[in-house]
C-alpha cells in the first residue's frame, strides 16, 4: 500500500497568478531557511485531487524573475509535503515550429543567468554535493504532462532545448542568433535555478512552456506586450486544462502503484 500522500504542486508563472477550479482549503504562510518565498502557498483540491500552488513572481507579479527567491519557493513546497513540482513557463520563441501559442514540455535548458542563488550546496551547511544533472527534467513527470495534453486534446512540442536568460529585459537579436546555435528552442526568465533546485530537494520537476512571442529577431520589428498579453489570454484556459489533467494524472498513477 502506498503511505506516501501525494501532492502535486503548480508553480505558476507569468499569465497565470490563481488557477481556475482550485478550491483553496488553506493558505499557507511558509517560512525557510532561505527566507521567505514568492507569497502563500495555497493548499487545495482541483479536480478532487489535493494540490499545492504558489505564483512564482508573487501574488500580485512584483517579483522580477532575477529576484525570485527560489531557494526559499522549492524548499516551501517541500516543506509543505509537494512530491511533485509542475511549473508553468510563459517563453518567447526561437526554433522554427515553436510558432506563437505553442505548447512545449523542454526535456533539456541552457543557463545564461547569472548572480542567482542556484543552490541548496553552497557549503554553508557544511556539505558539499554535486548532483547528476544529465536530464534536468523528471522524464516520468514530463510524460504525464504530454499524457495530461493528449487527454485534453492539445497539440503540443514534446521535447525542446530552453534557454534561461537573466532578464528582465528581452534578449537583442544578436543574442537569440547565439542561442539558437546553442541549440535553444525557447527562451525565458525563469526555468534556472528553479529545476536544478528541485533535482537538490530530490523533488521530481516538469514544465510547460507556453510561447508568447517570436524571440528578439524572430518576427519584423520589436516585441509588443499587447500582443503577448492577448497570447496570455487565449491560451492560459489551456493550460489550466493540461495541468490540472496532469495533477490527476500524478495522483492517479500514485494510487495504481
Ligand atoms: N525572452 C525571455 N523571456 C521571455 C520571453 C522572451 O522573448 N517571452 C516571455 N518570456
Amino acid at each position: 500500500m502506498n503511505r506516501v500522500t501525494i501532492k502535486p504542486a503548480i508553480i505558476a508563472g507569468s499569465g497565470l497568478l490563481s488557477m481556475p477550479g482550485l478550491v483553496i482549503d488553506d493558505t499557507l504562510l511558509v517560512d525557510t531557511r532561505w527566507g521567505q518565498p514568492s507569497g502563500p502557498v495555497y493548499c487545495g483540491r482541483l479536480r478532487g485531487v489535493e494540490v499545492l500552488f504558489i505564483a512564482r513572481h508573487g501574488d500580485t507579479h512584483a517579483i522580477a524573475p532575477h529576484k525570485v527567491n527560489y531557494r526559499a519557493n522549492i524548499a516551501a513546497l517541500k516543506q509543505v509535503g509537494a512530491t511533485h513540482l509542475l511549473a508553468f513557463n510563459a517563453v518567447g520563441g526561437i526554433c522554427a515550429d515553436c510558432d506563437v501559442g505553442s505548447l512545449i514540455v523542454a526535456d533539456q535548458i541552457i543557463d545564461y543567468t547569472w548572480g542567482r542563488e542556484q543552490t541548496y550546496y553552497d557549503g554553508e551547511e557544511g556539505r558539499v554535493e554535486h548532483i547528476d544533472f544529465t536530464s534536468p527534467y523528471d522524464e516520468a513527470l514530463r510524460q504525464v504532462l504530454i499524457t495530461a495534453a493528449d487527454s485534453a486534446g492539445v497539440t503540443i512540442i514534446s521535447q525542446g532545448v530552453y534557454g534561461a536568460t537573466q532578464g528582465p529585459r528581452l534578449e537583442s537579436a544578436a543574442e537569440i542568433t547565439r542561442m539558437e546555435r546553442d541549440g535553444c528552442d525557447i527562451v525565458g526568465m525563469t526555468g534556472m535555478p528553479e529545476v536544478a533546485l528541485a533535482r537538490e530537494k530530490m523533488l521530481p520537476y516538469a514544465s510547460l512552456s507556453l510561447v508568447v512571442n517570436p524571440a528578439a529577431g524572430k518576427a519584423s520589428g520589436p516585441i509588443g506586450m499587447a500582443e503577448i498579453e492577448q497570447v496570455i489570454v487565449e491560451r492560459i484556459p489551456v493550460v489550466c486544462d493540461i495541468l490540472s489533467h496532469a495533477c490527476a494524472l500524478v495522483s492517479e498513477q500514485a494510487r495504481a502503484s
